[in-house]
C-alpha cells in the first residue's frame, strides 16, 4: 500500500477534494480508475496532483518528465511492498521478484533473465507459440458469440505455459493457468490493496490461499525439472541453468517468485494487446482487408514463421497503432521517491508516488496527430521521441518480455486473421478496468467467431461505453 498521509502541503496543483473525506475519496477514485483521472489531470500541467497540492500521488507526463522518472531508477523505486503477505507464507516471497526489486537486486535478476528473452532464444520460442496456436484455435467456437477477451487470455495462457514453463499436458497446464488468473486477480483486486487482512472472507487472505497453493504446484514442476536435469528451451529451464557474475544460481525462493512474475508480466499482457487489436481491426473493415491480403500473400497456407515477420509490414503498423491507442500498459508501476527531489524544477518530497500512464502518453496531440484516430500508416512516416511511445516501458527498467511478446504477438495475430473474423455483437457496451495496471474491458467484450470467407463485409457494430473517450470509432456513439 503506497503511503499516502504525512506530507507537508507541496506546490503541486491538482483538483482540490471535498472537505473531510475528499481526500481519500479520490486516492479511491485513483485506484478504481488510474486512467479516468489521469485524463481529467491534463490541464493541471505535467507535473500534477491527485489532490491539490498533496505530493503523495503525483501525475506525470510528456516524454522529457517522464525520462526524468524513468531514467533515474536509484531516486524514483518500484514498489517493494507490493505483494505483502503473512511472514513465511508463499505471497510474502513474491517480494523476490524483478518487479519489486531495485538496486543491485533487481540489476542482478534482470542480468541473469534477460537471456532466456533476448535474440538468441525467440527461434525456439516460435515453434512453440505456433504448435500451442494452432491447437487452441482448432478448439474456437465457430458461429458463436464468446468474449473475446476469454478467447485471447486462453491463447495466450497456452503460450505462457509452454514457453515459460515447458508444460506439455493440456489438462495440467490449464490448470496451472487457471490457479494463476485467480491469483493474479486477488493481488490486482483494490480490496486486497486497501484491506490487506488475514480474516474470512477477505480477498488478502484468499490470495494468500491461493499464493500457498500456486507455490505447491510450481515447487513441484520446479523440482521435477531439477531432478530430470532439464536442459530445455523453456524460460524456466533457463533460469534454472542461469549464473551471475559469482557463478551462483538462483535461489529457490527467487525462481519461485520469478516463475509467477513472468505468467503476471506476460499472460494479460499479451492477451489484452491481441483483443485490443482484433476489436480494432473489425472496427475499421478497409483496415482488417489489406491485412489480410498481404497475410495471404506471404504465407499462402502455412502457419507464418518469425521469417516471415518482416515481410508482414501491414501487420506490424497495426500492432503498432493498437498498442498506441489502446495501450494495455494503462499506468506504469507507481515509483516512490527515495528522496528529497524535482521534477521539471518542481520540488517532490522523498516519499511522494510517482504514476505515470503511457496510455495518456499515447493520446497527446503534440506527439500523435489526431490522437484518438486509429491509423496504422501513419506508422509509415512517423518515428515517435525518446520516452514518448511506451506499450512496453522505457529506460533501464523496460520491459524484458518486449522481443518475445512482439514476436508472439505477430505470429498469433498472423494465423488468427488467416482463418477467422470476429465481429464485435451490436451494441455491446466497453467501458475501460485497469487492473494490475492493464487495460480490460470492464464487462468482456463479446465479439462472435467466424470462418473467414472473403468478399463480404458489414458495417463494424455500434458500440457504446467510456471506449469513445479513447478511440475515435467508425460506429456510431451511443452512450
Ligand atoms: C504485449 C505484452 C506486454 C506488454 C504490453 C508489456 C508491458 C510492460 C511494461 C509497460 C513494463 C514496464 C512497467 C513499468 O515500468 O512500471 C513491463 C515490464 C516488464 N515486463 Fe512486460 N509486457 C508484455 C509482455 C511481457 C512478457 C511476455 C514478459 C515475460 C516474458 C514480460 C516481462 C516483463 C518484466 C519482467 C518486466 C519488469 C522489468 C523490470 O522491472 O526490470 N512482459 N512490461
Amino acid at each position: 500500500m503506497p503511503k499516502l498521509v504525512g506530507f507537508a502541503p507541496s506546490p503541486i496543483r491538482g483538483p482540490r477534494p471535498f472537505p473531510l473525506v475528499g481526500t481519500m475519496a479520490r486516492f479511491v477514485r485513483f485506484l478504481g480508475d488510474p486512467v479516468g483521472v489521469l485524463l481529467a489531470l491534463r490541464p493541471y500541467g505535467n507535473v500534477a496532483a491527485v489532490v491539490d497540492r498533496n505530493p503523495a500521488i503525483i501525475a506525470v507526463f510528456g516524454a522529457d518528465r517522464i525520462r526524468e522518472v524513468l531514467s533515474q531508477p536509484a531516486i524514483f523505486h518500484n514498489p517493494e511492498d507490493l505483494f505483502t503477505g503473512p511472514p513465511g507464507s508463499a505471497r510474502e516471497k513474491l517480494r523476490a521478484m524483478m518487479l519489486t526489486s531495485n538496486g543491485d537486486a533487481h540489476q542482478r535478476l534482470r542480468q541473469m533473465i534477460a537471456p532466456a528473452f533476448g535474440r538468441a532464444a525467440l527461434d525456439g520460442y516460435a515453434t512453440k507459440i505456433v504448435a500451442q496456436t494452432r491447437g487452441v484455435l482448432d478448439r474456437w467456437p465457430v458461429g458463436s458469440a464468446a468474449l473475446a477477451d476469454d478467447l485471447c487470455r486462453e491463447l495466450a495462457l497456452g503460450v505462457a505455459v509452454k514457453c515459460f514453463y515447458g508444460l506439455e499436458v493440456l489438462g495440467d497446464a490449464a490448470e496451472l493457468g487457471r490457479l494463476m488468473t485467480q491469483f493474479v486477480r486477488t493481488l490486482t483486486d483494490p480490496a486486497n490493496i486497501l484491506l490487506p487482512f488475514d480474516l474470512p472472507g477477505f480477498t488478502y487472505r484468499r490470495g494468500v490461499r491461493l499464493g500457498e497453493e500456486l507455490a505447491r504446484r510450481l515447487r513441484a514442476l520446479i523440482d521435477e525439472k531439477q531432478a530430470r536435469g532439464d536442459a530445455s528451451t523453456d524460460a524456466m529451464g533457463l533460469l534454472l541453468a542461469a549464473r551471475d557474475d559469482d557463478g551462483a544460481g538462483l535461489g529457490a525462493d527467487e525462481v519461485l517468485a520469478l516463475a509467477v512474475e513472468l505468467f503476471i508480466a506476460g499472460s494479460a499482457t499479451t492477451a489484452m494487446t491481441l483483443m485490443w487489436a482484433l476489436f480494432l481491426l473489425d472496427q475499421h473493415p478497409h483496415v482488417l482487408a489489406g491485412v489480410v491480403e498481404q497475410i495471404d500473400d506471404v504465407l499462402g497456407d502455412r502457419d507464418p514463421t518469425p521469417a516471415d515477420l518482416p515481410a508482414l509490414d501491414r501487420l506490424d503498423r497495426v500492432l503498432r497503432e493498437s498498442m498506441r491507442v489502446l495501450s494495455t500498459a494503462g499506468a506504469l508501476f507507481l515509483r516512490r521517491a527515495t528522496q528529497p527531489t524535482t521534477l521539471g524544477g518542481i520540488p517532490v518530497p522523498e516519499g511522494a508516488n510517482v504514476v505515470m500512464s503511457p496510455l495518456v502518453m499515447h493520446h497527446d496531440p503534440a506527439i500523435y496527430r489526431d490522437p484518438e484516430r486509429f491509423d496504422p500508416e501513419r506508422w509509415t512516416t512517423l518515428a515517435p521521441p525518446a520516452y514518448s511511445y511506451l506499450p512496453f516501458g522505457a529506460g533501464p527498467r523496460t520491459c524484458l518480455g518486449a522481443l518475445f511478446a512482439n514476436q508472439a504477438l505477430r505470429l498469433i495475430l498472423a494465423m488468427v486473421l488467416k482463418q477467422f473474423r470476429l465481429r464485435t455483437v451490436e451494441g455491446t457496451r466497453i467501458d475501460r478496468l485497469v487492473r494490475g495496471n492493464i487495460l480490460h474491458p470492464r464487462h468482456g467484450l463479446p465479439m462472435i467467431v467466424e470462418r473467414r470467407v472473403g468478399g463480404r463485409d458489414r458495417a463494424p457494430a455500434r458500440v457504446r461505453g467510456d471506449i469513445h473517450q479513447l478511440v475515435t470509432l467508425p460506429s456510431e456513439q451511443r452512450s
